[in-house]
């Protein structure tokens, strides 16, 4: 949480081609929608490339599978880094994640942070009820490219991406995600300016809707939500 009126915006990057990335492109229509949304408050945003995320190492796992953490963390261990990155998600008011659909569902880019983040006793707790996610719920946009159509009637390939993704915020508190995709955009230069406009459509319409009030009463609005239960409080 931000201690000034500043919105602090956390966008995870997890394609490979940089700026010439699509999901990275309709990232920046979401952010420009997060910022006439914000009623004048500033924005701050951090990106993170995922692309030089290392995997988590045994001695987390190890950890995870115990029954406690070890303290402190080794520097330059997945703990360590686990820490770090829980920190700085738990410290952002909005959540984006640029991503394109790699084989049906994330980037492994995306899955080393999910795996340094999502993590027992810290981000969520395991009952008999199953896991409680443990961070407070915000705002959280995922901006989607995919080289084929994953939504709709045309679509032919499974779509393990989004169900993947709304699972795995779940898991630590962040339940209300909202995903905007660009879809086909291997179909050529006609196609792929369709998908844009289609896109761009999408999330003018979410954040004007927004803007004007509709839909404000949940945690996707930017109001301030406290009651964080982890140490990182
Ligand atoms: C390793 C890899 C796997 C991919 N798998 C899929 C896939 O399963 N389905 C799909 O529609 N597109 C797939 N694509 C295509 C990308 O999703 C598509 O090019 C996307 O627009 C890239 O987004 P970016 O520019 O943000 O990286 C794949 C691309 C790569 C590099």
């Amino acid at each position: 949480m931000s201690p000034s009126n500043t919105l602090c915006v956390l966008r995870l990057i997890a394609s490979p081609r940089g700026a010439e990335s699509e999901s990275l492109r309709l990232s920046h229509q979401v952010l420009d929608g997060i910022a006439r949304q914000s009623g004048g408050r500033p924005l701050s945003v951090t990106d993170l490339d995922l692309n030089t995320l290392a995997h988590v190492d045994g001695s987390y796992a190890r950890v995870l599978a115990g029954s406690a953490d070890v303290d402190p963390p080794q520097p330059a261990s997945s703990l360590q880094r686990s820490d770090n990155l829980i920190h700085q998600l738990d410290r952002a008011d909005v959540l984006v994640i640029a991503t394109p659909m790699h084989n049906y569902g994330v980037p492994s880019a995306l899955k080393a942070w999910i795996d340094h983040i999502v993590r027992i006793r810290v981000t969520f707790n395991s009952t008999p009820q199953g896991k409680v996610g443990l961070l407070r719920d915000r705002p959280v946009y995922g901006a989607i490219s995919s080289g084929g159509l994953i939504t709709g009637d045309r679509a032919r390939q499974p779509d393990f991406l989004r169900p993947y993704l709304k699972a795995a915020l779940a898991t630590v508190g962040l339940n209300h995600p909202q995903f905007f995709t660009v879809e086909g955009t291997a179909g050529g230069d006609v196609e792929l300016a369709g998908a844009r406009a289609r896109a761009e459509e999408h999330v003018m319409e979410f954040f004007s809707a927004r803007s004007s009030g509709q839909a404000n009463s949940d945690p996707q609005s930017f109001s301030v939500i406290d009651g964080i239960q982890s140490r990182f409080r």
